[in-house]
């Protein structure tokens, strides 16, 4: 069971200091929607012991058995001009946490937090945009920290820290930790410009930069060699037809050119 008071005793500064603690919800990114929409302040987090609709990318879903792992949403009211950032101020945070753990990761575009070719941790962000204004931003993150094994059909994409350092890490802790490490760089983001992050971020990847990838979406399949990300957070890929921007899709394989 998660020790709601170790962790408020651990943590500092504002993101987490309204922690909704649930033992079993659908999805926290739901939970945390319902609570942007009555205006609860920013660094609320939703965090879950389990999830049974856990939500990822892409339409799929996200594996979330009780005690072993973090799954947990952060609202946020970011000023829209930054929004961009906010995947790429995730991930990175989230690999410096990992750092700290000794777990080295690389960043696959646009959240995906890796070990080799498997998931260690996942980023999904929904906002809320009315008459053009973004209302909210909820980051959700799920972090596959003690769990000893995978189902057959997970092994081959999933790991988790236990796996690698093999030995069992203070899920209050480590919370805490993130939640430190996000809160800094988001409040100084601002200041920060976006050759800074991108140089944050490509430091991580193994992906972003001459990359020889498939790229889906919506069906379509793209082949191409990955050439940075573009102001907006867009992954640029030279194709055979030119240089193309995606802003979604599933990149998939990456051979180092
Ligand atoms: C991905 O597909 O990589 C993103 C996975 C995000 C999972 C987290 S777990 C906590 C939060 N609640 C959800 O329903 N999804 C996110």
């Amino acid at each position: 069971m998660f020790d709601t008071r170790y962790f408020h005793s651990l943590r500092s500064g504002n993101f987490g200091a309204e922690l909704y603690y649930l033992s079993e919800v659908d999805s926290t990114n739901r939970v945390a929607g319902e609570l942007a929409t009555k205006g609860m302040r920013e660094g609320t987090v939703v965090l879950a012991e389990s999830q049974t609709a856990g939500r990822g990318r892409n339409a799929h879903s996200w594996y979330s058995p009780p005690f072993v792992n973090l799954y947990f949403t952060i609202l946020l009211y970011p000023p829209a001009d930054r929004l961009h950032y906010l995947p790429f101020l995730t991930s990175v945070s989230l690999a410096e946490t990992l750092e700290i753990y000794g777990v080295q990761c690389d960043l696959k575009w646009p959240n995906d937090i890796l070990v080799g070719r498997k998931k260690i941790a996942g980023v999904l962000i929904q906002t809320s945009v009315e008459e053009n204004r973004l209302r909210y931003a909820i980051v959700g993150i799920g972090m596959n920290v003690n769990a000893k094994s995978f189902s057959a059909t997970l092994d081959s994409v999933a790991i988790s820290m236990f796996q690698i350092i093999t030995r069992e890490s203070n899920r209050e802790e480590l919370l805490a930790t993130f939640l430190s490490k996000f809160e800094g760089h988001y409040s100084t983001m601002k200041e920060l410009s976006w050759d800074e992050l991108r140089e944050m971020v490509q430091r991580r990847s193994t992906y972003i930069q001459g990359c020889e990838v498939k790229i889906e979406q919506q069906g379509r399949v793209i082949m191409g060699t990955t050439a940075g990300l573009d102001p907006m957070g867009g992954l640029v890929l030279e194709t055979e037809l030119g240089p193309e921007v995606f802003y979604a899709g599933e990149v998939e394989a990456c051979r180092k050119k």
